[in-house]
Parts: structure tokens; C-alpha cells; sequence
């Protein structure tokens, strides 16, 4: 299948089940309360932040995402990569690099972004592969975290 085959489009309501079927496949788990959370926030956001790939006329993968303008110290606009999924059977045919580059153009455009970026863990080196051939490079950011005790 090549690249062509691939449509990117806004997320709607309606793409909620196919979205709650890939995150079981990717997570584990069924996370209907936390999915539809996550659409309701996409609603209050720019459409062009939070996407869906189709082929075969079934969704394949999403992406969602956000603009930040200073946060985290970053001088300029930046395009940061939240969550990016991919059913297994429709991996390795361009959906993910289909996402991102829809994106990037739509941040281009409409947010006049100089960068683009993402939060990855090392031991999910399929994730950091394909950042990798997708142009991104490690930054000299790193997160900090603790535990907080209940
Ligand atoms: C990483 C992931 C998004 C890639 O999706 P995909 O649609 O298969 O990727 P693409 O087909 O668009 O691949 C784009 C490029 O990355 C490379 N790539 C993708 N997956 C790869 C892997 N597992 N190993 C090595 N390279 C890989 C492809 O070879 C391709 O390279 P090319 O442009 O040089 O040809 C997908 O495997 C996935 O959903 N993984 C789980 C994600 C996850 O855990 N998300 C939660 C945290 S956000």
C-alpha cells in the first residue's frame, strides 16, 4: 500500500470507538472514561491538533497534539506530539509519518511553529526509531519528576 492511500482528517465524535479499539491494543487496557476526556478537550482545541489517519475506510491511527508559545523556557512556538498510535495490522505503511506531517504543515500555517516536538520512553525503541527517521533528534531537555505522597 503506498502512502497515497492514507487520508488524515480532524477527529470527530463519532471516531471515539475506533479510537477506545487501538488505545486496548496499544495500552492493555479499556479506557472509555479517559478517551472520552480526551475528546473533550480536542473540542475546545483547534481541530488540526487532534487527527485521525483512515485507510481501508477504517481509522488506523491518531494523533494528538498542542501549541506551546513560552512553556517550558522554549523561546519559540512549538508543536508538541502527545499521543501517536497506530493499530498493529496497519503498521509500516506511512500512517504515522502521514500524521505528523499533517501536523507540522497545519502548525506551519496556522501557528507560524519553528519546532516540533514530543516526550519519548527509551525503552520504547520503535517510538524512538521512528522519531528518528522522521527528523527529530534528542534535545537538551529532560523531564523532572517525584513522587508525591498521598
Ligand atoms: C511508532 C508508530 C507510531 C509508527 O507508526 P507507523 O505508521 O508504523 O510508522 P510509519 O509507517 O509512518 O513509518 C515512518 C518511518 O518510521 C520507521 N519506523 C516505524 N516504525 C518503526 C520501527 N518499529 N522500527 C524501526 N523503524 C520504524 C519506518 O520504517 C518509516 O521509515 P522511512 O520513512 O525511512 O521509510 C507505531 O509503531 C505505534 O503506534 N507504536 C506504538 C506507539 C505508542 O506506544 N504510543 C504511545 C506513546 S505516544
Amino acid at each position: 500500500m503506498s502512502r497515497s492511500d492514507v487520508t488524515v482528517r480532524a477527529i470527530e465524535p463519532s471516531d471515539l470507538p475506533a479510537i477506545i479499539r487501538i488505545d486496548e491494543k496499544l495500552s492493555g487496557q479499556t479506557r472509555k472514561e479517559y478517551w472520552q476526556r480526551r475528546l473533550e478537550i480536542s473540542a475546545l482545541r483547534p481541530p488540526w491538533m487532534s487527527l485521525v489517519a483512515e485507510t481501508d475506510g477504517r481509522i488506523a491511527g491518531f494523533l494528538f497534539g498542542w501549541v506551546a508559545e513560552s512553556e517550558f523556557g522554549m523561546s519559540q512556538p512549538t508543536a508538541w506530539v502527545d499521543l501517536i498510535g497506530v493499530d498493529p495490522p496497519y503498521r509500516g505503511r506511512g500512517i504515522a509519518h502521514a500524521l505528523i506531517g499533517r501536523f507540522v504543515r497545519s502548525g506551519q500555517e496556522l501557528r507560524a511553529i519553528q519546532k516540533v516536538a514530543t516526550l519519548i520512553d527509551l525503552t520504547q525503541a520503535d517510538v524512538r526509531e521512528f522519531f528518528l527517521r522522521q527528523g527529530f533528534h534528542h534535545g537538551p531537555m529532560i523531564q523532572m519528576e517525584r513522587d508525591v505522597q498521598s
